[in-house]
């Protein structure tokens, strides 16, 4: 099943919810909240350093069209926007989205302020991991070789470079997710010089004290990784316990809510299907981490400020921001959480009436729980 119309103003707010909440063993939550019509630009571009100031204009379902075009750098990003949105997610908060956004933290993360203080070949936001056929083989990329192979041909498609393309995918994975906020949408990153260097992905069973250690060398702060962190809003392991595979982070994998942190935090609870990484067990407990973790608990205005300042800056890790352009024009707007409020900033359990399947593998026919 293709959605190739995703984006063309006569399908607009029904497919794109269709698209996320009717697909086939894909659950739909207690109401399916409506792609909101205000353009991204209305909305500040969804962060600092974002939009010209010219106003974005859109088709009246929150997707700006190619023919409103502000900035000419950017009218190739529209068509990428649709090819990767549509043909990539097939709209939706699925494993190609999370596996996107978990993309772009491994390509981007492999940054090194030290390494780049000492002239050495470096990692950062080039997109080394869908030009270097051995990085995406290395044991930390396991689960990434599928979106790989989907991004890869696009640079040489659309003529762009792959580092955009990477986080590109990323910006728009984390719109697909119901309640991700708009990330400012850099393009320009330049080709990448070399394989990222090994060992700087951080380890779930790294100390905390190492990971904050290692996220400032990629010039981030405690703050911003524990507000990236809840980018495991949407996530999945498989290979950390193998035994329990495809168990998410939280129990509302296909929403981009602040019920990793509630659930992350709260030891009192066993959630059936809910895997806690031990990493993000002691950010939330750890004295140095646990203030701005607890901080986001049922936060998700206050969380989705904080995603977009430090997702923004991951994105453009080893590059130089002044010869980017702020491409934030192509981004369809965030889909509104807000008629979800109730179920995703309260209850330890919840989920809104969503019935947890065990196995992704175990899908069977097209039903949605409501
Ligand atoms: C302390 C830092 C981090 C550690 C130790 C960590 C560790 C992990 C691990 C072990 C997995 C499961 C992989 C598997 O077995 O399938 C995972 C999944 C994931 N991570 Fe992280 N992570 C970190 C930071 C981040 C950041 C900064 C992001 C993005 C902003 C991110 C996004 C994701 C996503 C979306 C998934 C789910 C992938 C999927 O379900 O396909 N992670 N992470
Ligand atoms: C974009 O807008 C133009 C003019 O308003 C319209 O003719 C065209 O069909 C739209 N295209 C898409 C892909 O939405
Ligand atoms: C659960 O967390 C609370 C608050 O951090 C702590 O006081 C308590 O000892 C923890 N209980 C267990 C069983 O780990
Ligand atoms: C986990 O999910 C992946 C991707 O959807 C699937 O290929 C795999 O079979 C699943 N594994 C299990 C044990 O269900």
């Amino acid at each position: 099943m293709r959605f190739p119309d995703l984006f063309s103003p006569m399908f607009g707010v029904v497919v794109l919810t269709l698209a996320l909440f009717g697909m086939p063993g894909h659950a739909a939550p207690q109401a399916a909240p409506a792609a909101s019509a205000s353009a991204v630009a209305d909305s500040g571009g969804g962060g600092s350093g974002s939009g010209s100031g010219k106003p974005v204009t859109v088709t009246g379902c929150g997707i700006p069209n190619v023919t409103h075009a502000v900035n000419s750098v950017c009218l190739p990003w529209y068509g990428i926007r649709d090819t990767i949105m549509s043909e990539i997610f097939q709209g939706r908060c699925g494993d190609n989205a999370r596996a996107a956004v978990r993309l772009s933290f491994h390509d981007a993360g492999t940054f090194s302020q030290e390494l780049q203080d000492n002239a050495l070949p470096n990692g950062g936001a080039d997109g080394s991991i869908l030009v270097d056929p051995n990085e995406v083989l290395r044991s930390e990329n396991n689960g990434l070789q599928n979106i790989v192979s989907l991004l890869q041909p696009l640079p040489d498609q659309f003529g762009v470079s792959p580092g955009d393309i990477v986080q590109i995918a990323g910006i728009l994975a984390v719109l697909a997710c119901p309640g991700g906020p708009a990330i400012t949408a850099y393009v320009g990153r330049t080709p990448p010089q070399n394989i990222a260097p090994t060992g700087l992905l951080p380890s779930p069973e790294d100390p905390v004290a190492t990971l904050v250690a290692r996220f400032a060398d990629m010039g981030l702060s405690s703050r911003d990784m524990i507000a990236l962190i809840g980018a495991h809003t949407t996530g999945t392991q498989q290979f950390v316990n193998p035994a329990e595979a495809n168990y998410t982070f939280d129990t509302t994998d296909t929403i981009w809510d602040t019920r990793f942190y509630t659930q992350t935090a709260d030891n009192t609870t066993v959630l059936p299907d809910v895997y806690k990484l031990d990493s993000d067990v002691a950010f939330s407990t750890d004295p140095t981490t646990s203030t701005d973790f607890n901080r986001f608990i049922g936060q998700q205005s206050l969380w989705q400020t904080d995603y977009i300042t430090a997702h923004t800056a991951m994105s453009i890790l080893g590059q130089n921001a002044a010869h980017l352009t702020d491409c934030s024009e192509i981004l369809p707007s965030s889909i509104d959480l807000t008629p979800l409020e109730e179920t995703t900033t309260t209850g330890k359990g919840g989920g809104g009436g969503r019935r947890r399947r065990r196995r992704r593998g175990a899908r069977t026919s097209p039903r949605r729980t409501r």
